[in-house]
């Protein structure tokens, strides 16, 4: 096998907002590959950051009576206890907001510039003469100049569907102070994409994106690539535009600069050479996972920005769909906008890891978090299925042979199976069909369970004589335990790390696992306990707003998927 090098990503995180459930459907996703690739040997490195610039952060801050440094350091600190707390292993997570990032989106803006790819206009804005700052459109409301209802945001109604400027709104107000926008005219710098048209139809047709985005892609290079502006004016945090007074770098100009810049980061730390994986000749694999709604910045705008600035393109862009509870966007009212900490203080997080991956696709489509489901999965499958293999062999080792394993497989067929399933369920893996490998892992586990009732140890160990056959199933038992757990090692690291302790081997798989004769066991624990469907209910409780919402900015526009 010849070893990869490997660069990682997960779309990195606002520093407006706590990690929720949503987001962990990214990270455990990722965070799964990557456990993946790493036990295979390869090399892997996965960084994240998290996103520090815009508008919203700095009122935030504000509003919070705090610099946006602080505001972005306590954050950050809270993002990354959230992950460490579902065990996503990245090897570094910085900031948008640092001297590498600056240093790197200046880099490739005079990159874009020299290569005649900025252009500048004059737009007319909404502004907002209290706070004196210009108002994106979802920082605007009023009444809908088509059907009349009050409170809807800049840029579409969510009564009639329609869409409009958000200086059409009826009494249009900012949502900041509430005072009525002017229109006020403004330089912008623009980037240039149409002139990335005939590239971007063939990157995105180039196997770097699976066919469904790669179509979505295609609707809007073929409706007309238009410039994007990648200019704000004071005052905004971020940085500023080298050669320009008061403008600032859009938010999503940088952010994706900071895949980079929390690479080379790391990179800095650890002696690695940045540019051997970031230059076009590269022979690293560079691959972003994200969700649905962010495809139009990996799929054209961050290629194109690439390629224009000299640099790879990613190998594949990997994008997920979105998560939904009990059938339905996830909901504040209702309780399903979990936040991370507010599971992680009911709940197990490898139950989650392996619920998710027990429904994750290679496809866009989005997943269902079904609470009732969720608790049934989990204890059938993880705790009904696998742990009880070892729970129900253990102890007959312990009585008859001093916990020492013993013999060869006595079922060879069942041992061979389980190790000849390690190639398929690889591919899966590989592949992010992390569902179907679960249910290949699971069909070997009611295959060793019914191996076991086949042989009722616990009969045959009341009878005189038979001490060594016992020793025998149940040290195929433990083995066929110990090779589903090098399988779920990936979904399951705390478990599968008790694991090892309680047989007393590392759990490795660059080949199909051996057959582990002469070692000797600890005694048994229960490597998981039953998720109680009244923590579920707990959780749910604990995410209920206790008062109603305030009038706040809607959420980024979806982009119609
Ligand atoms: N800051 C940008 C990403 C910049 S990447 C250069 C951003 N941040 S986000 O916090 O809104 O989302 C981060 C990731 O989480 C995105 O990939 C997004 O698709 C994903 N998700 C956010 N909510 C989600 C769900 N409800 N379900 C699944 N994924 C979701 O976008
Ligand atoms: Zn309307």
């Amino acid at each position: 096998m010849s070893v990869r090098t490997i660069l990682v990503t997960c779309a990195l995180p606002y520093a407006n907002g706590s990690i929720h459930l949503g987001h962990m459907v990214e990270h455990i996703q990722a965070d799964i590959w990557v456990r993946f690739q790493k036990m295979r040997g390869h090399n892997i490195t996965f960084v994240c950051a998290d996103d520090a610039h815009g508008t919203a952060i700095m009122l935030a801050a504000e509003k919070l009576g705090i610099s946006p440094e602080e505001q972005i350091e306590r954050i950050k600190a809270e993002h990354m206890a959230d992950f460490a707390g579902f065990s996503i292993a990245f090897d570094n997570y910085h900031s948008t907001h640092s001297a590498e990032n600056k240093a790197l989106a200046e880099l490739i803006y005079t990159r874009l510039k020299a290569n005649g790819h900025i252009s500048e206009r004059t737009i007319v804005q909404a502004f907002d003469p209290v706070k004196n700052i210009f108002l994106a459109d979802r920082y605007i409301k009023g009444s809908c100049p088509k059907c009349k209802t009050p409170d809807q945001y800049g840029d579409n109604c969510e009564a009639c569907a329609a869409t409009y400027a958000p200086m059409e709104l009826i009494n249009p107000v900012s949502v900041y102070s509430g005072a009525t926008p002017t229109a006020k005219e403004s330089k912008h710098l623009f980037f240039t994409l149409p002139a990335f048209s005939e590239f971007l139809r063939d990157w995105t047709r180039a196997g770097h994106l699976a066919p469904e985005v790669a179509n979505k892609l295609a609707e809007w290079i073929e409706g007309g690539l238009q410039e994007w502006d990648i200019s704000r004016d004071a005052p905004y945090f971020g940085f500023e535009i080298p050669g320009e007074v008061g403008k600032y770098f859009y938010v999503w100009l940088d952010a994706p600069i900071g895949y980079m810049a929390s690479h080379q980061n790391y990179c800095q730390q650890h002696n690695m050479d940045f540019d051997s994986y970031w230059q076009p000749t590269s022979t690293a694999e560079l691959y972003h996972f994200i969700g649905k709604d962010i495809i139009n910045f990996h799929g054209l705008f961050w290629p194109a920005m690439l390629h224009s600035a000299e640099f790879r393109t990613p190998t594949q862009v990997f994008c997920h769909g979105f998560l939904t509870v009990d059938g339905k966007k996830m909901s504040k009212s209702r309780g399903t906008f979990v936040n991370a900490r507010t599971y992680l203080e009911h709940l197990n997080p490898e139950y989650l890891r392996y619920y998710f991956a027990s429904k994750l696709t290679a496809g866009v489509e989005d997943i269902d978090l079904n609470l009732e489901d969720f608790v049934n999965r989990v204890n059938a499958d993880v705790v009904g299925k696998v742990v009880n293999i070892a729970s129900r062999c253990a102890n007959f080792i312990h009585k008859f042979n001093a916990g020492q394993l013993n013999g060869t497989p006595i079922d060879l067929p069942l041992w061979e199976r389980v190790q000849a399933t390690s190639k398929p369920i690889a591919q899966l893996y590989e592949a992010r069909e992390f569902g179907k490998a679960m249910r290949e892992i699971m069909a070997l586990a009611d295959a060793a369970n019914e191996f076991i009732a086949a042989n009722a140890p616990w009969s045959l160990a009341k009878q005189p004589g038979q001490e060594e056959q016992v020793v025998a199933i149940c040290s195929l038992g433990i083995n066929l335990f110990a090779a589903l757990m090098t399988y779920l090692k990936p979904v399951l690291p705390a478990m599968a790390h008790e694991a090892e302790a309680f047989l007393g081997v590392t759990l490795q798989w660059q080949t199909p696992p051996q057959y582990l004769h002469g070692q000797t066991i600890k005694a048994f624990k229960p490597l998981m306990q039953r998720v109680e469907a009244q923590q579920v209910q707990a959780m749910i409780e604990a995410s209920k707003p206790a008062e109603p919402a305030a009038l706040t900015p809607a959420p980024p526009a979806a982009t119609g998927w």
